[in-house]
């Protein structure tokens, strides 16, 4: 990007945080998720950054958030209270090493050591104690004014009123300042929150997203009654006074001998990766802690290179915030791209600029259909918020037009398929605009990785089949079973390795149950389910094949349309051909087992996290197999949720909900594993 160009971004980029922060602050009505305003105030430091001459004082990045209250007293802090700039992934946390490093002397920057800490999403607060008591209270404010909350922390328990300077190790009690500075985070934990916001809707009060801002809301209660009835708790992170401490960690210990609690989840590291390791840790303890965390925070733990370090802006070089990446941000859409589908829709594909999204980097995010297009009223080069949320394709789900620069171009659907030039058509009443030829080159390829994944066909992707479509190796689904090693070997790309892998992987899987073979043959309006449906109904591929509208319309879920496509896929003389194919080359289909009922009957199960035991797809399965459903979401109607390591957003929707969580080994006890 030119020097031009980034100044034209961030003038628009910080009008529109501006107003972001206006929504939020002033009216507490925020159009966008908080995810996406960070995601822009992260491109906003980015180029601020990489063009430091272009940042001026009013740039939303130069500020702490956030303004003193009427109604307290305002405290003028002794230091101020800053804030913390953010990294989200392995390479920016690297690039903020680097940088760091070379404003250190080498022989710091050789032994550097940082402190690794949960990152508390509450309130800073700042403790005063003079001679050991309790003085002030206050929040942040602006960073050098707060308000004075100390009648409100008095009623938190967490925070001592006196300090127990007798606990003090004897190193550090040579030099026991008169008035002590003690920083940290208030917090609300989660079953108080879950508590309070019941009673809340009981009494038909306004509830709170979230225990971040219950926690805020209460602090600023202007009756102390309240305020203790609310259960926040603390912890803390920093010590301001000097006891003699070398390290960030003695800074805790201190606090924590003193009587203030520390969060027990931190770790000293020595390298990246070690950081790194931490991380997940924090990540995968994240859904089981009894309060909320954003993150992780990372001070350098030497106080003299910490200081070494400086100021900039609002934030301490010296420390920096690891944050989980959101479930959305915001992006350049720089292309729409339509994708024949398997069924002939063209689906239009949204070409972005790479972003991280949920901890990947997402590049490609649907758009659905042409409705939705116009809905969004999206443009090509257009900033955009995505999500993506579990395992749920990334989509479009915001345009921010206030970011165009009229350079933007809309999108046309065009008249034929931009992979064989027939004809597009949407019929009336439908969304999609679809191919009208069946033998569409970009239908069928997408036909053969379908067939190849519901076949569970291992190492057999996209690349692969695109080779074997283009060397002619396959015509029809038959030939996958045909191919050997000879005819992989002599290709360009396949190691001897490699083509007896994947020849192996074949032929280890011609055997398949009736529904998966049925779901395989990607027969239009037929999904996973009803292909089982199908399946437990018939039992054999004959009898499918030669059941009538009126037999499909007995199963209940399948209705007209969908046995309609039944029996015409089967009538049709090429689809009778591929299935015979299929059979000569090999394949078994297993007759269809049919579950007898068990206590999951009428249960519906979430799966959520990584299973150790068995695959998410196992575990779907055996549960179905016991008479049970699947959700994909959360909600009251939930039985149960499975929760796995790394488990995320679905565990904590699940404890709001008050629906019961099973551990994977209680719900391998319950399918009787
Ligand atoms: S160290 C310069 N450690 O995160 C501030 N902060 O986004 C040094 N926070 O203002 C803070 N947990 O309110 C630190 N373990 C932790 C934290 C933490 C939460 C808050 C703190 C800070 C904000 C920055």
């Amino acid at each position: 990007m030119t020097k031009a160009q980034a100044e034209q971004r961030i003038k628009k980029l910080r009008a529109e945080v501006d107003r972001y922060r206006y929504q939020y602050h002033v009216l507490n009505n925020l159009e966008i998720s908080e995810a996406a305003l960070d995601s822009l105030k992260h491109e906003l430091d980015q180029l601020e950054q990489e063009f430091p001459e272009l940042i001026t004082a009013d740039s939303p990045t130069q500020r702490v958030a956030g303004k003193p209250l009427p109604g307290f007293r305002k405290v003028a802090h002794q230091t101020p209270l800053l804030s913390l700039n953010d990294v989200f992934s392995e390479q920016e946390l690297q690039a903020w090493v680097e940088r760091i490093k070379k404003l250190l002397p080498e022989s710091e920057g050789r032994v550097l050591e940082f402190m690794a800490e949960v990152k508390m999403d509450g309130l800073a607060v700042s403790l005063v104690y003079e001679e050991g008591r309790l003085v002030t209270a206050a929040t942040r404010g602006n960073g050098a004014v707060g308000e004075d909350v100390t009648a409100n922390v008095r009623t938190i328990e967490a925070v001592p009123l006196r300090l127990e300077l007798e606990r003090l190790p004897v190193k550090f009690r040579k030099n026991i300042p008169r008035r002590i500075e003690i920083r940290g985070e208030v917090f609300m934990p989660l079953a108080q929150f879950e508590k309070l916001n019941t009673a809340q809707v009981k009494q038909g009060l306004s509830t709170f997203a979230n225990p971040r801002n219950f926690a805020a809301g209460s602090i600023r209660q202007l009756d102390p009654r309240l305020v203790a009835k609310r259960g926040l708790s603390f912890f803390a992170y920093d010590l301001i006074s000097d006891f003699g401490q070398n390290t960030h960690e003695e800074a805790h210990l201190i606090a924590k001998a003193l009587g203030v609690p520390i969060n027990p989840n931190y770790k000293v590291c020595s390298s990246i990766s070690q950081v790194m390791e931490y991380y997940s840790h924090i990540q995968k303890l994240r859904p089981r802690l009894p309060y909320w965390i954003d993150g992780m925070v990372l001070n350098v733990n030497s106080l003299a290179a910490f200081k070494q370090l400086g100021v900039v802006g609002k934030a301490p070089r010296g420390a920096t915030a690891f944050k989980f990446s959101a479930e959305e941000a915001t992006t350049v859409l720089e292309n729409i791209q339509l994708q024949v589908g398997r069924t002939g829709v063209l689906t239009p594909v949204a070409v972005l600029k790479p972003v991280l999204v949920a901890g990947t980097t997402v590049s490609r995010a649907t758009l659905h259909n042409e409705d939705r297009i116009n809905d969004l009223g999206v443009k090509i080069g257009d900033t955009v918020v995505i999500r993506k949320a579990g395992d749920i394709i990334p989509e479009v789900v915001k345009v921010l037009p206030k970011l165009r620069t009229g350079k933007e171009k809309a999108f046309h659907w065009p008249k034929v398929c931009p992979v064989c030039e027939s004809p597009v058509v949407r019929k009336t009443g439908e969304a999609a605009h679809v191919c009208t030829n069946t033998v569409c080159p970009g239908r069928t390829r997408e036909g053969f990785y379908h067939f190849a994944a519901a076949f569970d066909l291992e190492g057999v992707g996209p690349k692969i089949i695109d080779v074997l479509l283009e060397q002619g190796l396959v015509h029809q689904f038959g030939d996958f079973f045909r191919v050997t090693t000879a005819d992989l070997d002599q290709l360009p790309r396949f190691g001897e390795l490699s083509a007896k892998n994947i020849v192996e992987s074949i032929q280890a899987h011609t055997r398949i149950s009736l529904s998966h073979f049925l779901f395989a043959l990607g027969i239009p309006q037929v999904g996973a389910e009803t292909a089982r449906d199908v399946a437990r109904e018939f039992r054999t591929i004959d009898k499918v094949q030669k059941a009538s509208r009126e037999d499909f319309l007995t199963i209940p879920n399948i209705g007209p349309k969908v046995a309609d496509s039944l029996v015409s896929f089967f009538a049709d003389k090429h689809h009778q051909k591929v299935i015979i194919d299929l059979l000569k080359a090999g394949v078994k289909i297993d007759k269809e087992e049919v579950p007898v009922a068990t206590g999951l009957c009428g249960k519906t199960f979430v799966l959520t996290g990584t299973l150790e035991q068995l695959s998410r797809e196992e575990a779907k399965e055996t549960i179905l197999q016991l008479g049970g459903t699947v959700s994909g979401s959360v909600s009251a109607r939930t039985s149960y949720v499975v929760v796995g390591e790394e488990a995320g957003s679905k565990e904590r929707k699940a404890k709001q909900l008050g629906v019961a969580l099973l551990t994977e080994q209680e719900f391998l006890k319950m399918i009787g594993r």
